[in-house]
């Protein structure tokens, strides 16, 4: 296998012969043949109205493949990013001062980041921004988690936004807060693969044709780790800076060190760090740690960066997530949090 080129995969796909209905398919529509470590990935360009034809020759070629070439494992995407490319550049040509007219009269932008997956970065976007809500902000709330988005049903909301006059996006409501979500503007069943440049260029289209208003501060809840989701969000928008989160667990805490890291790197201010699930109510009201003590605390104090505070474990918050209404969860962690943040940033406001 180590000797296999790109070039004999693609005379290999050359050679398959397709059904009558499969014809569209020409090989000037494979993108891209990725070849390591024994493994391959054949990258297949395809369109709303050819990706069902095309998800059938790209099983045929998987399939094809396997019989001649000995490879760990032999995969086909689709991939459709050149589109959602050339809408931007149509969009840039037709009105270039457009790109970044919506984020103009947005005077903060904050990213909610983690290394890791599932420490809570969703949970602490969604109240936070009602937390902001209650404090008098206008707030907005941009899910750029392309892969798993979970906005739509923290807050309860479906449906497909419409555009208004001018093409831009409206956005969703909830109880004042503007939210857009990429989970809004996909299909369910869509089998596009979001790779780098089409992560790129849907979370761009988000920030940029949402018709946000005025806006005191816009929440962008972030994808887990350190790809191409983050420098797009780093280097796309205006960012005041990110909230890294992080459980108490040494794991987390590396991962968390990470995404610091890769932000300071392309430099993205950090803002502070937040601790999730830090500790337990015990039913007798004292607290249980069980992911260990003051991890999150002392990761800030060794990169120098500010201690927001810690939120527990506690089985409303998920109630709340589950239920859809942050409304409704009674406790003040995430009140706290938010007074903390606004007595150490210099927010625009
Ligand atoms: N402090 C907490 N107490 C109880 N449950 C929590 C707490 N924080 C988060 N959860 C729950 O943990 C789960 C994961 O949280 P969430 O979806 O916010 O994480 P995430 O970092 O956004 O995940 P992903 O990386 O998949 O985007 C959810 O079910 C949420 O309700
Ligand atoms: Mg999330």
């Amino acid at each position: 296998m180590s000797n296999i080129s790109k070039e004999e995969i693609l005379k290999l796909v050359k050679e398959i012969s397709l059904d009558k209905d499969e014809s569209i398919f020409s090989s000037d529509l494979i993108e891209d043949i990725v070849i390591k470590e024994g493994h391959v990935q054949i990258s297949i360009f395809a369109t709303k109205d050819n990706f069902q034809i095309l998800e059938k020759v790209g099983k045929k070629i998987e399939k094809t493949l396997k019989k001649s070439i000995n490879a760990l494992s032999i995969t086909s995407v689709l991939t459709n990013h050149i589109e959602s490319n050339q809408v931007d550049q149509k969009d840039d040509q037709v009105d270039q001062k457009d790109d970044n007219e919506s984020l103009k009269k947005v005077k903060n932008i904050i990213a909610i980041a983690s290394g890791k997956g599932g420490v809570g970065k969703s949970t602490l976007a969604v109240n936070i921004a009602y937390s902001f809500l209650k404090q008098n902000f206008k707030v907005g709330l941009l899910d750029a988690d392309i892969h798993g988005p979970s906005i739509p049903h923290m807050l309860n909301l479906e449906g497909k936004p419409e555009l208004n006059e001018n093409r831009k996006i409206i956005p969703f409501d909830y109880k004042g807060i503007k939210v857009i979500s990429i989970g809004f503007l996909l299909n369910e069943d869509q089998p596009v693969i979001w790779r780098g440049p089409m992560v790129h260029s849907a979370i761009k289209q988000m920030a940029q044709d949402t018709d946000w208003g005025n806006l005191d501060i816009l929440i962008v809840d972030m994808p887990p780790g350190t790809g191409d989701a983050q420098i797009t969000v780093s280097q796309n928008l205006p960012l005041n800076g990110a909230i890294v989160i992080s459980t108490p667990q040494s794991v987390a805490l590396n991962d968390a060190k990470k995404a610091i890291g890769m932000f300071e790197k392309v430099d993205v201010k950090i803002l502070g760090i937040v601790e999730n699930m830090s500790y337990f109510i015990l039913p007798d009201g004292s607290k249980e740690d069980i992911f260990g003590k003051d991890g999150g605390k002392n990761l800030a104090k060794e990169l120098k960066v500010n201690f927001i505070g810690s939120i527990p474990l506690d089985k409303e918050i998920r109630l709340n997530s589950d239920l859809g209404d942050p409304s409704k969860l009674e406790e003040k962690y995430f009140d706290e949090i938010v007074n903390s943040f606004l007595k150490n940033s210099k927010l625009k406001i």
